[in-house]
């Protein structure tokens, strides 16, 4: 159900496609409605996958709470950027390198929240079009033809009838407007022209989209919306100004041991530790690509794969492909493995 701008309320006649579309992910609602209205303190230990709704998030405690009962471990920086999004409506602007858990957090945030995840991921040449939504030309087609066969004369009527709501397709921010609950993710919006940062903000800021030939589309209930950017340009200040803006850096040793651990149960936990140091000294070394949390978990799994109780020069040796994607970073950090993994 929507709401055009003059009050109007209307159903779309594809909602289900739509619901099928938007449930992609994990244990996405498709029902369209929130799942329980428990506090979150009572569900600890219950219901290990059991949906909360927005509302019932407490606090920064709380939801970090609920991402870890999902097997993502944040810090109260993020726990708290992430809260407030969502009590104070707000996008969350997530900037990070890769690989430190950005889109990852919109995933498992609309896991915890039982809400399907609706993914925009950005690319150079985005347009509204792909984006916004646009006109099935083909079934509009079939519509003239099929009132030309019942000798339909009404020529003002017929223009009219080409530009109905069925005539019109939802693509993401349309679905995740018409969406409720939904958890919105724009994808590395820096991978697109800063031209499409404009169709961004009327989305962002009002929670609307401007179809000219039906008017102002209003969401009733708007998305959870999540933006990410590796900041390979910088995003428009317009746009940065409608949302909560988070710096993801990369996780403490303590806490990437326990996502490794976490995500990897077959991992011991003194090989998680040595990955985890070794990806924190790599980190500090001149590399053209740093490894983030993603690497270290490639790395330990590739470990796990080959039996290795233990990261040594020999084998750091030959699995450094896991971790390092440039020939330059692993020439650079061959000849040094043994003080790399040296020490505690
Ligand atoms: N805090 C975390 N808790 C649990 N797992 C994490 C965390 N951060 C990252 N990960 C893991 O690292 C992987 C990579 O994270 P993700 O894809 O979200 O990175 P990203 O910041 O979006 O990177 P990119 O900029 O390359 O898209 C995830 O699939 C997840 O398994
Ligand atoms: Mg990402």
């Amino acid at each position: 159900m929507m709401l055009l701008s003059d009050g109007t309320k209307v159903n779309f006649p594809y909602s289900d496609n739509r619901k099928t579309s938007a449930a992609g992910q994990g244990n996405a609602d498709t029902s369209g409605r929130c799942a329980i209205g428990v506090r979150l303190s009572s569900l600890r230990g219950v219901g290990e996958t059991e949906p909360a709704t927005a509302d019932e998030v407490g606090s920064p405690a709380e939801l970090a709470d609920l991402l870890d009962r999902h097997a993502y471990l944040c810090d109260e920086g993020l726990a708290t950027a992430c809260f407030l999004a969502l009590r104070m409506g707000r996008p969350l602007f997530l900037e990070g390198e890769a690989g430190v858990g950005k889109t990852e957090l919109a995933k498992t945030l609309a896991r915890g929240l039982g809400a399907p995840l609706i993914r925009l991921q950005c690319y150079e040449g985005l347009d509204a079009s792909q984006a916004l939504y646009d006109w099935d030309f083909p079934r509009q087609l079939l519509h003239l033809r099929a009132a030309e066969a019942a000798g339909v004369s009404d020529v003002t009527r017929l223009e009219g009838e080409l530009y109905d709501r069925r005539f019109l397709l939802a693509r993401p921010l349309l679905r995740a407007l018409e969406t409720a609950p939904s958890v919105l993710l724009v994808d590395e919006l820096d991978r697109a022209d800063d031209e499409f940062e404009a169709f961004l903000l009327e989305v962002l800021s009002d929670f609307t989209i401007t179809v000219p030939e039906l008017g102002t589309i209003r969401a009733e209930r708007p998305p959870v919306v999540v933006v990410t950017s590796n900041r390979t340009r910088e995003v428009h200040d317009a746009l940065k100004r409608r949302c909560l803006y988070h710096w993801l850096e990369h996780p403490t040793f303590d806490r990437e041991v326990a996502i490794i651990r976490r995500r990897l149960p077959g991992a011991a936990e003194r090989l998680a530790g040595q990955v985890a140091r070794a990806a924190q000294r790599l980190r500090e070394h001149d590399l053209l690509k740093p490894p983030g949390v993603a690497e270290s978990l490639d790395w330990t799994e590739a470990l796990v794969a080959l039996g290795a109780r233990d990261l040594d020069p020999g084998t750091a040796a030959v699995t450094l492909g896991a971790v390092l994607k440039y020939r330059e970073d692993q020439q650079r950090v061959l000849g040094g493995l043994g003080a790399l993994l040296g020490g505690g």
